[in-house]
């Protein structure tokens, strides 16, 4: 049997982050998460950890823990966007108390164990990044010789050509800590980063959403609900279109790396004018003063994503209704 790679899943739920991380707990024969950590973003630390709780339980793995992690980005005040995420971070998803809470423990700390431990044994961890990078950025200030147990980062954020989303050129992960941001794109290992150029090609349209809705299992019916509440909300343009799928696509990717097209890059990220904060410069000219820290995802395959959240989605891999 192939060996399963090992995954930490660093993120804020969210509306994108709880399909996207439906999609990561289904993989259980593909993906070893190790944990699941959480950060303060699209909604307050508080409710981004009980959402990723919430989830856990919907796809039935109380074998991952949940870390709750850093409750403001590193130097600014907390960005949040309730508005794309509705006031509890997950749409209109019923809200109960999680079966099980919080493992105790930072988030930084888990992260700096596992990391310590990928280490040890030679067994390299992705750490997968859908929120503002806060987590992993303390970590590995705090000890940088950390990064070594780093296979790869794939994260959700920036943006080139599409322009940005919170502001005329920033992305809102990128925004919400770019000093972060610009701690991890230059950390050392391979970034894959899926910017808003390539999220903005895989869209939930209705006929896509009302798929995933049909398979039935309580992970489908969860993730076409927050699909179609994302779908409704008139900042995300058109309900045909179908709004975008950001953070479900680095999971996509190592699941079906095939599935998407990069051009390596350097990234800098811009952490000071008020203007263009979280500004990511994408610099696909190669030079030997920057390296090329990163590969940009250029193209989606956007029924390929979908047909993927299918199969996992599929009764019997993801729970009965
Ligand atoms: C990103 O911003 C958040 O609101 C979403 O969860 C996603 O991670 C898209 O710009
Ligand atoms: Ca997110």
């Amino acid at each position: 049997m192939k060996q399963r790679r090992a995954v930490i899943f660093d993120c804020d739920p969210g509306v994108d982050d709880a399909v996207a991380l439906l999609l990561a707990l289904a993989a259980r024969d593909e993906l070893d998460l190790l944990g699941i950590t959480t950060v303060a973003g699209n909604v307050s630390a508080a409710l981004t950890a009980r959402n990723a709780c919430l989830i856990r339980d919907i796809a039935d793995r109380s074998d991952v823990p949940v870390h709750a992690g850093a409750q403001r980005p590193l130097r600014r005040e907390p960005v949040e966007a309730g508005h794309f995420h509705g006031e509890s971070g997950l749409g209109d998803l019923p809200i109960g108390k999680p079966r099980e809470g919080v493992t105790p423990g930072h988030a930084v700390d888990f992260i700096a164990t596992t990391l310590r431990s990928a280490i040890d044994t030679s067994r390299h961890v992705c750490i997968v990044i859908t929120g503002p990078m806060t987590n992993v950025a303390l970590a590995l200030q705090r000890d940088p010789r950390l990064i070594e147990g780093v296979e790869c980062f794939a994260i959700m954020g920036g943006a080139r050509s599409e322009g940005g989303n919170i502001t005329a050129s920033s992305e809102y992960n990128i925004h919400a800590d770019p000093d972060a941001a610009h701690y991890v794109f230059n950390a050392g290992p391979v970034v894959y980063a899926f910017g808003l150029d390539a999220t903005h090609q895989v869209r939930a349209t209705p006929a896509r959403t009302t798929r995933i809705h049909a398979l039935g299992s309580r992970s489908a019916v969860a993730a076409a609900r927050l699909l179609e509440f994302s779908n409704a909300l008139p900042a995300n343009g058109p309900r045909e279109h179908g709004a975008p799928l950001h953070d479900p696509c680095p999971i996509a990717w190592l699941l079906a790396p095939q599935l998407f097209r990069f051009r390596p890059c350097h990234i800098d990220v811009e952490v000071d004018s008020p203007l263009t904060l979280g500004h990511t410069a994408v610099e696909f000219r190669a030079s030997s003063e920057r390296a090329q820290n990163v590969q940009w995802a250029i193209e989606a395959d956007a029924d390929g994503v979908f047909d993927l959240l299918e199969r996992y989605f599929a009764a019997g891999r993801s729970g009965k209704a």
